[in-house]
């Protein structure tokens, strides 16, 4: 019997991979995290399969469950929004069943960063712009950030940020964002990238809030930050340069 832990992208029932859709329907036991992981994706679950929102548990019960299931022999499929490796709270249920010897696989997602990006139509590395991404937050009533790890430290480099878990402290972000960026620079808030409500707004840093008190969006949405934003002022990548020579391609061919 296997955990599989399994990235259940941002919300689009077809942005989960064909390999975590699979271990959806070959698992007797399902247990995802009830806020963000869309219903849809729960109808791969085989007929008879026992179905556990996980959002009321503890992670006490949530082991016990898995305990449960691992002693009767069954295959369980462990949903999580997005993908695995940002805020899902797998690296605690991992240390749980490895101190259990209880084995387990981990399939990625889409996470919600790439979901809304795509929403925008933007690349968010731009040659000359920004060449690195930022995936942050900021403080939450469970998780404190470290100290070292502030808006400030990351905005000093320039980087194009995409801030999670934060819409309703924007006041915040842009206050602190503001002297390194500048009023001007532009930004862009995504609510439920990929379903069907998905909600865009652009604006700068100078006119986000307002706009944002103005027409409210819900509260699972990323907001990203950067010079990278609508830039049509930037160099073509040199990769596909004319006269760039790699390894498949001569120069000029
Ligand atoms: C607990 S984190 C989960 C992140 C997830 N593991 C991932 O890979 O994207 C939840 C936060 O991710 C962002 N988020 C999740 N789904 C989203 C979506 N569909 N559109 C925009 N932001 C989303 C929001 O900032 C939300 O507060």
């Amino acid at each position: 019997m296997t955990v599989h832990f399994i990235g259940a992208g941002p919300g689009a029932p077809d942005l989960i991979t064909v390999r975590g859709r699979d271990l959806v329907a070959q698992s007797r036991v399902c247990l995802y995290a009830g806020s963000l992981v869309p219903r849809e994706v729960l109808t791969w679950c085989p007929p008879g399969a026992r179905i556990i929102d996980t959002a009321p548990l503890s992670l006490d019960q949530i082991i016990a469950t898995i305990a449960d299931a691992h002693a009767a022999g069954e295959d369980i499929a462990r949903l999580h929004s997005g993908d695995l490796s940002i805020w899902s709270a797998m690296g605690e249920q991992l240390r749980r069943l490895r101190a259990l010897a209880i084995p387990y696989t981990i399939t990625p997602g889409v996470p919600a960063f790439a979901a809304a990006a795509a929403a925008l139509g933007q690349e968010l590395t731009l040659p000359g712009v920004a060449q690195s991404v930022v995936l942050t937050r900021t403080s939450g009533r469970a998780t404190a950030m470290p100290e070292r790890e502030t808006l400030a430290a990351f905005a000093a480099t320039g980087a194009t940020l995409a801030i999670h878990l934060s819409i309703h402290v924007l006041d915040t972000v842009v206050a602190e964002l503001t002297p390194h960026y500048g009023e001007d620079c532009p930004v862009a808030v995504v609510a439920r990238a990929s379903w069907p409500e998905e909600r865009i707004l652009r604006g700068t840093l100078g006119t986000i809030t307002g706009l944002l008190a103005a027409d409210p969006v819900e509260r699972t949405a990323t907001i990203f930050v950067g010079p990278v934003l609508g830039a049509e002022d930037f160099r073509e990548s040199a990769l596909y340069g004319e006269h760039y020579v790699r390894r498949f391609r001569g120069a000029g061919t």
